[in-house]
């Protein structure tokens, strides 16, 4: 069995008074649902400053939905922002060029079904994986730009980010052209369709760069070299489509940032690709989020082999990969991109462990996918479901551990700040 690469104990150490506090709104809430303004409530009850970074904008928590089936519709995103999620990534769009037509269309496939299943990780902790066989948007790119308005539209005046996110054309490793048409002729125009309800144009939107790896076929390093060069050549692609006239990064409308994903080697390459990002360049990325879903070769679902999964082994990886990275900067004194995190965020305390490795906010999709008996809470929405197991369970939840971190790490605490702790983790190993 492989051990975990947890910094935190099995057992918060906070104050008795706030334990019972926790017990009451958990047991309270979950047949009231939640107070109208949850995150003031847990501001002025906890002394806690919820303020977050998604990408160097600042949110008004670190919650967000992730990209997937959950952020394909305008009602789909009025409910995530009554739960006041900071953030909604809407699902991933493929991109296309003037004439309509999409290198990457084998991913424009519908769903048939999708699975919540539970999932034993190699540690023997157990989990929740989704199955399923479908990938990217499938409806048409116009349709993907009213999704865009009406979620601005919603969630004007909210302080809930709206983010699209996009899969363009990535040569494979036997191709040296890149479609840089498609990055022209999509960027513009997500861009278009988000500022028209935007409260100030002149804010950036923010983009995530979906990458989902079909290098079959080729050789291993091939394969590798290839994929550090999509990870350098993209963000100038994205940013020289958004402002054709400027072209320097910083001075992009869009702020860009990278999903990455689990690739099928070890985590050294994992390491490589993390360096690949943070190389100086004129046209950077600006932040990144760490880390997309396992591919095992051989899961089966529905008749198809080969099928992305998630649950505990999938943040055990992302926490040791991210761990070794935050100590390799750490010795070079160099500093880390902002950073989102992904992948089998189910607790308050596993979202802990991925800020101490230095994330400013969090993206679930699994967790707001349950079944309805696996959250406590019986009345309102899964997303105000999920949150409230997320913020007030008694031994999992963000309130007692953002207390306990607090108290070991002697932070500042009145009030606790959430964004003092992003990085600790170096002082904890
Ligand atoms: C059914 C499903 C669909 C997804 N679709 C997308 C997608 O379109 N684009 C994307 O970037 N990630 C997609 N993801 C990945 C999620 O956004 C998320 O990063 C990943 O599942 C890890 O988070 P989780 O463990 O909370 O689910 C999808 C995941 C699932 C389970």
């Amino acid at each position: 069995m492989k051990s975990h690469p947890y910094l935190l104990p099995d057992v918060a150490n906070v104050d008795s008074a706030i334990l019972r506090a926790v017990e009451r709104d958990y047991e309270q809430f979950a047949s009231t649902g939640p107070p109208s303004d949850l995150t003031d409530y847990i501001s002025e009850t906890y002394g806690i400053d919820l303020s977050a970074d998604y990408g160097g904008i600042e949110i008004a928590n670190p919650w967000g939905k992730a990209s997937g089936q959950l952020s394909m519709t305008a009602r789909q995103v009025a409910e995530d922002v009554d739960a006041e999620l900071a953030f909604v990534v809407l699902k991933t769009v493929i991109a296309e060029d003037a004439a309509g037509s999409r290198a990457m269309e084998a991913w424009a496939i519908r769903e048939s079904r999708m699975l919540a299943e539970r999932i034993v990780g190699q540690s023997g902790e157990p989990g929740w994986t989704i199955s399923w066989k479908g990938r990217g948007w499938w409806h048409s790119f116009d349709d993907y730009l009213k999704l865009i308005r009406e979620s601005q539209q919603i969630a004007r005046g909210s302080g809930t980010l709206i983010v699209p996110s996009c899969k363009y054309h990535l040569p494979t490793p036997n191709e040296d052209h890149w479609k840089s048409e498609e990055y022209r002729d999509t960027t513009p125009r997500l861009l278009e369709a988000w500022r028209e309800h935007a409260a100030d144009p002149a804010v950036p939107m923010p983009l995530e760069k979906d990458f989902s790896p079909t290098l079959a076929g080729s050789d291993r390093s091939a394969q590798q070299h290839k994929v550090l060069e999509w990870l350098q050549r993209v963000p100038q692609l994205i940013h020289e489509a958004a402002a054709p006239t400027d072209g320097s990064a910083d001075k992009s409308p869009v702020r860009l940032g990278l999903k990455m994903f689990n690739a099928l080697f070890d985590d050294d390459f994992q390491l490589e690709m993390l360096r690949a990002i943070h190389r100086p360049q004129q046209h950077a990325t600006d932040f990144f989020i760490y880390g997309n879903r396992l591919f095992d070769p051989l899961r089966e679902f529905d008749g198809h082999k080969g099928i992305a999964y998630g649950g505990p082994d999938l943040s055990d990886r992302n926490l040791r990969v991210m761990s070794r990275f935050q100590d390799e900067a750490a010795a070079t004194k160099a500093s880390l991109l902002r950073w989102s995190a992904t992948g089998n965020i189910a607790t308050g305390k596993m979202a802990l462990e991925y800020a101490l490795r230095g994330a400013s906010s969090f993206q679930l999709h699994t967790f707001f996918q349950l079944p309805a008996d696996e959250y406590c809470m019986t009345v309102g929405s899964k997303s105000q479901k999920a949150m409230h197991e997320l913020y007030f369970h008694p031994t999992t939840g963000f309130i007692v551990w953002l207390h306990h971190l607090a108290h070991t790490l002697n932070l500042p605490s009145k009030p606790v700040r959430f964004l003092d702790l992003v990085g600790q983790g170096v002082r904890l190993r």
